[in-house]
This record gives structure tokens, C-alpha cells and sequence, in this order.
């Protein structure tokens, strides 16, 4: 009866669509996140992000079913029954722990806001094969539903969820990283930079803007809630991220080297006689002075722009560069520092997956924007804010600067 009533609310909303906008609550702004892509590229969505879970957890030799117990990382099994249990809670069993999953005790045991980290090592998990059959069930479940046109309510789920499964993905890439195990799934975008554009200032006058997403504008996140203005004073911010060729520059430089705690080469390089090497995944390769430095976490990121007279872009300044359609600057293909703490713009409610943003609004997390090599499309809106806590770096993260 209450689904009935929801399928009727919303379509109702899409008939009376402008005068909605005036008289919603605050609790149904995902129905205001429309259009939706339709139910085929859905489907093509949730099949890529898929296919890479499992071919990702179908690769893992078992010896690395255990990882080392550590805050930034999660065993690759518990991870994998995670990400199926959320989508499976949002879009088959209506957010409601009373409504049964295919998997006994799915909730105690793979609810990322029930079960302690800590847990996620001691608690026995399921077989991998029990996993993958319950992946199976939950996403075969869904490529039914998409084999019709589908509702918006059904549309809004099903989105969050593949798009929870490829951050999951790019975790899976980024755990492999630390630990120096092969690359677990192909770059999804092209890594090559365009390396004829020099470095240059790119200038932006002073001006008045609408930050963040509109109503209307297609799925978005809860903490992209609500387009506001804002005044931009105007600033010059760099065309190219900083390069592994700067980066050395500045820690072999008197200035660093003359500090207390001189900075230290980034996580990953080693120098053996006189040369420098990166390891990616586990390959060393070397040092490739053009490339975008990478793994270097926030205060890092600061201390290269104090010892270096610059700043980093605010979340807006970022945002407005990489909305450009200009080839005038060049992407780094990593997750971009930015000065600006992860926080809720005016209008901000929570959507029903609650503990998306909440909790991280507490002043240890920093915007990061942009998209890694292991981001699909999909998630590189320029509207999209990433955050991380400012001491991590084993995501894929690098940064770009403003003039002061
Ligand atoms: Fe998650």
C-alpha cells in the first residue's frame, strides 16, 4: 500500500513538476532528482561496475583473502558481501531491515554502520563462492527490473548503488596499490597526458555564480544540495597538476631541506643509484618527471604550496576549472586537493542513505575533485564532491595550485 502510494506521489511529481519544486519536503528530494538516465544505460551501468567486482574477487589469490588489519583497508571478502547488501538493502528490500535478504544475516554482518571495522577481520565471513551466488541473485534481480521502463523512485536507488559499487571498485584499486599486488582491473580512462600544453596561469575575473547542483539537474548527491550563489573573488589557478618533476625540485630544494621536518618523497618512490623509481601496483617503473605527482596527502599538499609561495584552489575555484570544456588545462586523472573542509551548503537535508555525508560533516575531511584512472565517467561530474580524511594518501590523489 505505502509503494502504491510512493509510485503515485511520484508520478505525480513529474506531471506537476515546477509547482513541486515550491511545496516538497525536504525528506523526498531524491524524487526531485530527475531526468534519470533510462532503464538500458542503467543496466549497461550495472553491468560494468559489476563485471569488475567480479572479476576483481574471482582474481584474488586466496592468500590475500586476509589483508593486514589496518584503518585504510578492508578485507576484500567482507568489502565485496558490503557493497551487495547495499544495493540489495536500497533497491530490493525498500531501505527496511524487516523486508528479508537472500543472504542469512546480511544486515549483522555486512551493514558498514553496524558492524565495528575492527570486526570486519574477526567476524567469520561467508565463502567466496556463498558471496558471489548472492551477488548473482541480487544484481540478476535488478537487470530484471531494467528489462522495463522503471519508476523514479526505482531509478534514484538503483543509482546510488552502482555508484557506491565503483567507489568500492576504485577501493579495490587503490587497496591493491598499497600492498604492491597486481593491477586488479584495467584504467577506465585514457592515463595519457597532453604533455604539449605548457604549464600556464589560467585567469578567472571576479565573479558571481551558482555552486552546485540545481534541482532538476539529474541524480546527484545529498551534500551537492542546493545550488547557491556565491562570490568568486578572481584568481589564476594552474593549468597542470604539479608533476613529479616539480615535486623532486621542491624536496631536493635548500628551502625544504633547510626545514625541521623536511618533506618526504611521496609514498612509493624509492631512488637507487642517483635515479628515482615509482612502484604502480607492482611494477617499479621510473620516475616519470611529467606525470602528476600522486599519493601525496593534504598537509603535504599545503607545505608545497607555503614553501612554494602558492595555495591550493578552493572547492569552487576547482570546480569552476573543471567545468571548462577548454583543452587550455590538463587533467591530472587523480583525486585534486582542495582548501575547502567537506561541509553542507545551505539547503542541505540528508537523502535516504543517511550516512553518505552526516557523519563526515565534522571537520576532519577535505573536498577532493576530479576523478582517478579507476573513476568512471559517471562519477566525474564537476559537481561531485569527494572527501578524505587530510592524512591519507593511499587513494589516488594529487593536487594543483593557485596564485597567491
Ligand atoms: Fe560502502
Amino acid at each position: 500500500m505505502a509503494f502504491d502510494l510512493f509510485l503515485y506521489i511520484a508520478d505525480l511529481i513529474e506531471k506537476k513538476y515546477n509547482k513541486y519544486f515550491m511545496h516538497h519536503s525536504s525528506a523526498d528530494d531524491y524524487l526531485l532528482y530527475f531526468p534519470h538516465p533510462p532503464a538500458s544505460t542503467l543496466s549497461q551501468w550495472l553491468e560494468e561496475s559489476n563485471r569488475i567486482t567480479r572479476h576483481i574477487l574471482e582474481n584474488i589469490p586466496a592468500a590475500d583473502h586476509i589483508v593486514p588489519q589496518l584503518h585504510i583497508l578492508n578485507p576484500p571478502l567482507w568489502e565485496f558481501g558490503h557493497l551487495t547488501w547495499f544495493h540489495e538493502f536500497w533497491v530490493h528490500r525498500g531501505g527496511q531491515v524487516s523486508n528479508p535478504s537472500f543472504m542469512v544475516d546480511a544486515d549483522h554482518l555486512f551493514n558498514s554502520s553496524e558492524i565495528a571495522h575492527e570486526d570486519r577481520w574477526s567476524t567469520p565471513m561467508p565463502s567466496l563462492d556463498s558471496l558471489l551466488e548472492y551477488n548473482l541473485n541480487v544484481i540478476s534481480s535488478t537487470q530484471e527490473l531494467l528489462c522495463k521502463p522503471i519508476d523514479n523512485k526505482a531509478a534514484y536507488f538503483i543509482q546510488p548503488s552502482i555508484f557506491h559499487q565503483d567507489m568500492h571498485n576504485e577501493a579495490f584499486a587503490y587497496m591493491w596499490q598499497t600492498m604492491g599486488r597486481p593491477m586488479p582491473f584495467l584504467p577506465l580512462s585514457d592515463r595519457s597526458l597532453s604533455n604539449e600544453n605548457k604549464q600556464t596561469w589560467i585567469h578567472f575575473p571576479e565573479s558571481s555564480l551558482e555552486a552546485d547542483s540545481h534541482q532538476g539537474s539529474g541524480f546527484i548527491f545529498d551534500n551537492e544540495k542546493w545550488a547557491h550563489t556565491i562570490n568568486a573573488p578572481s584568481f589564476d589557478i594552474s593549468s597542470s597538476p604539479v608533476t613529479n618533476a616539480e615535486y623532486l625540485t621542491y624536496l631536493e630544494s635548500a628551502s625544504n631541506l633547510s626545514q625541521l621536518e623536511p618533506a618526504a618523497p611521496p609514498k612509493h618512490w624509492k631512488k637507487e643509484d642517483g635515479l628515482w623509481f615509482e612502484r604502480f601496483f607492482d611494477e617499479w617503473l621510473p620516475l616519470d618527471p611529467l606525470s602528476a605527482v600522486r599519493h601525496i596527502n593534504y598537509f603535504d599538499a599545503q607545505h608545497y604550496c607555503k614553501v612554494n609561495g602558492l595555495r591550493l584552489p578552493n572547492e569552487h575555484e576547482l570546480t569552476i576549472l573543471i567545468s571548462q570544456k577548454s583543452t587550455a588545462w590538463q587533467p591530472s586523472h587523480l583525486w585534486e586537493w582542495t582548501s575547502s573542509p567537506f561541509s553542507p551548503f545551505p539547503g542541505f537535508s540528508p537523502d535516504p542513505c543517511t550516512d553518505y555525508s552526516l557523519p563526515w560533516f565534522n571537520g576532519k575531511y577535505q573536498v577532493l575533485k576530479g576523478g582517478s584512472l579507476y573513476t568512471p565517467d559517471r562519477l566525474k561530474r564537476a559537481a561531485f564532491r569527494n572527501f578524505y580524511q587530510p592524512n591519507r594518501s593511499d587513494h589516488f590523489c594529487g593536487f594543483r595550485t593557485c596564485l597567491l
